[in-house]
């Protein structure tokens, strides 16, 4: 939680990116490691519906446990309690719990529960309170609706003891043909009415000007799925059109590796590292 505070001081990012099997975990860890930052890695609800939570889970522990950086495992919208209780006995060291489609009342008495039981395990959580479009596994449904109201977002941080909150500024999950606008004024009210940390969902395929802004506005945390799925695809298609000799894993599969490590890399560089520091008003 301390990377994440200090993130937001030094007007830094950590990047949670979803994974969900060993390739992606490994890219991500060397490209947290070759820049030398901490990074989160986000075993999440959805990605257990295609590997298994205790496989994943293992997989992620395992990865940060070994890695020459700091690696948190979070877990990504969670919409269950039980399913939030499993990764806290697992050793996840944080979790979001995505109240978002509940009323403000019952969004606020379930993240309450939620804080109570992660930080009993030592973790920190994030939540949320207005929902973020599009899909979280694929490119779809990206329409932004809802937005988040500082007035809220401050009772809210204040009634639950919340470590981090996503803001709902605009920002969609994946990434399609209509370029997404995000609402900066409005982040920065929200910035001045909290003073946790705040979490970008949908980062990936934004205009890093438009991301560095909104780091100097209190974003601490950046979330990113789809840029490393499409590094993935590529480096499988681009293997599927030119195999390699021989028939061992490691030819076929270390692209994926690579791809998503210079993926990873970039957005680390570019966000996290302490040269990133973005220039602008604090919140
Ligand atoms: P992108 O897929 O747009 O990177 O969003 C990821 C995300 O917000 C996961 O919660």
């Amino acid at each position: 939680m301390e990377a994440l505070r200090q993130a937001r001081r030094e007007r830094r990012a950590l990047v949670g990116f979803s994974i969900y099997n060993l390739e992606q975990g490994l890219g991500v860890i060397r490209a947290a490691e070759a820049v030398g930052a901490p990074v989160l890695l986000q075993a999440g609800s959805s990605a257990f519906r295609y590997a298994g939570r205790e496989p994943l889970a293992g997989l992620a522990l395992g990865l940060a446990a070994t890695a020459a950086v700091p690696a948190g495992v979070h877990l990504d919208h969670a919409t269950d309690l039980g399913e939030i209780e499993a990764c806290l006995r697992l050793g996840y060291t944080s979790v979001m719990f995505d109240g978002s489609a509940r009323s403000l009342e019952r969004n606020i008495e379930a993240t309450r529960e939620v804080v109570r039981r992660a930080h009993a395990a030592g973790a920190w959580v994030e939540a949320e309170l207005a929902g973020i479009a599009g899909d979280e596994d694929e490119s779809s449904g990206r329409q932004a609706t809802a937005t988040t109201d500082p007035g809220a977002a401050a009772r809210f941080v204040a009634e639950t003891g919340v470590d981090a909150l996503a803001v709902a500024i605009g920002n969609v999950h994946g990434i399609g043909d209509e370029p997404v606008r995000l609402d900066l004024d409005l982040l920065a009210r929200i910035g001045r009415a909290v003073e946790i940390p705040l979490v970008l969902h949908g980062a990936s395929g934004l205009p890093p000007a438009e991301v560095s802004a909104a780091i100097a506005l209190g974003v601490a945390k950046l979330n990113v799925n789809t840029e490393l799925r499409h590094a993935l695809r590529e480096a499988v298609l681009a293997r599927a059109a030119d195999p390699p000799a021989g028939d061992g894993v490691a030819a076929l599969l270390d692209p994926v590796i690579g791809a998503t490590r210079s993926a990873a890399e970039a957005k680390i560089r570019a966000f996290s590292s302490p040269s990133a520091s973005t220039t602008g008003s604090s919140s």
